[in-house]
């Protein structure tokens, strides 16, 4: 269908695909007819927001009526000292999502370049797309790489360019589950130009804490071209509130700052983060869980004869070694939602995040019963 005001649109939106998110149960389930069914397609937590952050948001209900804290004070004080940071390095989002594409709104122009890895985060393409700047996609490593699909240092520093004004990459990334240990990522942080800003997306990184993913918030003060972004939606189970931020230079916070929605996070939003992040226990009991997660997934899927490489983020990469859609739509009518990759050109491979351990029995039930079925 021709839409008839495309030609009126700006050049970089005319050919934009829209992100293609999870499918809510709830579709599923008018669609089919069925109930009872599990959605471990979007990397959420299976446990949901803990006791303090539910507390928080009961309460926040009294003042929903009033304007948020336009500069989010008390949470980005928290976040300042969490992180040994100043105040002034803080830039908060409606979501990580919301400060990635205020980075490409601050830094990208028709006439510039951005950088980013084959297989990485969907997000990044749509971002550097509205804006109308060029795309440089870095090959990826390959499938037998000790990262398989992961992101190739040399690949990125040889597609940054004169043009090229920013550099995407996720650590973890979605939806590989790979990652860059400290030792590459140092490395690449000094050999990129100071000229361009690189945003290093840790939306996944409490989940890696002690796998040997560098925190990168400990190359802010080192390298002024930095911005490390991080997320309350996965690991604090925040997905639904939309609550993430970027750290970086003062200089920088203070560009996106000028572009930022002044009212960007909500008023329960704002106070369920901030108690969020006192809550350990949380979140230590949302670590354990996943590191069974995605054990269980591992070791159940590689025994249906699908390949699984580690991952460091709250999801595992299934290569089925053949067309994924067939699987995925036996998955659907077992009323089991996982991810399908078409859109990242993975059409053998599911992303599936870790659940319940409830929750992990039935997507391997349901995976075996798949495949013997002869999907
Ligand atoms: C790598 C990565 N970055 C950022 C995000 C955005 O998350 P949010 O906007 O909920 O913070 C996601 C979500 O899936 C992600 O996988």
């Amino acid at each position: 269908m021709v839409n008839r005001f495309e030609s009126l649109a700006a050049p970089g939106i005319r050919k934009l695909a829209p992100y293609v998110p999870g499918k809510p149960p709830e579709q599923l389930e008018r669609e089919l007819g069925i109930k009872d069914s599990i959605k471990l397609a979007s990397n959420e937590n299976p446990l949901g927001p803990g006791p303090r952050a539910r507390a928080a948001l009961a309460a926040s209900l009294a003042g929903v009526g009033m304007y948020p804290d336009g500069s989010g004070h008390v949470l980005r004080a928290r976040l300042a000292a969490r992180h040994g940071v100043g105040l002034d390095q803080v830039t908060l989002g409606n979501g990580s999502n919301d400060v990635l594409v205020l980075l490409a709104e601050t830094f990208l122009t028709p006439e510039v370049d951005a950088v980013y890895s084959q297989y990485a985060f969907a997000v990044y393409p749509i971002a550097v797309q509205a804006t109308s700047a060029r795309a440089s996609v870095a090959p990826a490593h390959p499938a037998d790489h000790r990262m398989p699909l992961g992101h190739d240092p040399a690949a990125l520093l040889a597609a940054i360019g004169p043009r090229t004004r920013l550099l995407f990459l996720a650590n973890p990334n979605n939806p590989t589950g790979t990652w860059l240990d400290a030792g590459e990522l140092d490395a690449l942080l000094r050999a990129i130009p100071p000229e361009v800003v690189v945003v290093l997306d840790e939306a996944y990184h409490e989940y890696s804490v002690g796998m040997s993913v560098p925190d990168g918030t400990q190359w802010l003060a080192r390298h002024p071209n930095l911005v490390v972004t991080r997320t309350f939606s996965k690991a604090y189970g925040l997905a639904g509130l939309r609550a993430g931020y970027a750290l970086s230079h003062p200089d920088l916070a203070d560009l996106l700052n000028r572009v930022r929605q002044p009212f960007n996070v909500s008023v329960p939003a704002l106070l369920a983060a901030a108690a969020a992040l006192e809550d350990r226990e949380h979140l230590e009991a949302t670590i354990a869980l996943n590191r069974q997660g995605l054990a269980r997934l591992r070791e159940g899927l590689s025994a249906l004869g699908l390949k699984v490489p580690l991952s460091a983020a709250n999801f595992v990469l299934c290569d089925l070694g053949r067309a994924a859609a067939a699987v995925n739509d036996a998955l659907l009518r077992q009323g089991v939602i996982v991810r399908p990759l078409a859109n990242y050109g993975l059409m053998n491979h599911l992303r599936i995040t870790t659940g319940t351990a409830a929750q992990n029995e039935r997507v391997l039930a349901a995976m075996a019963a798949a495949l013997a079925n002869g999907a």
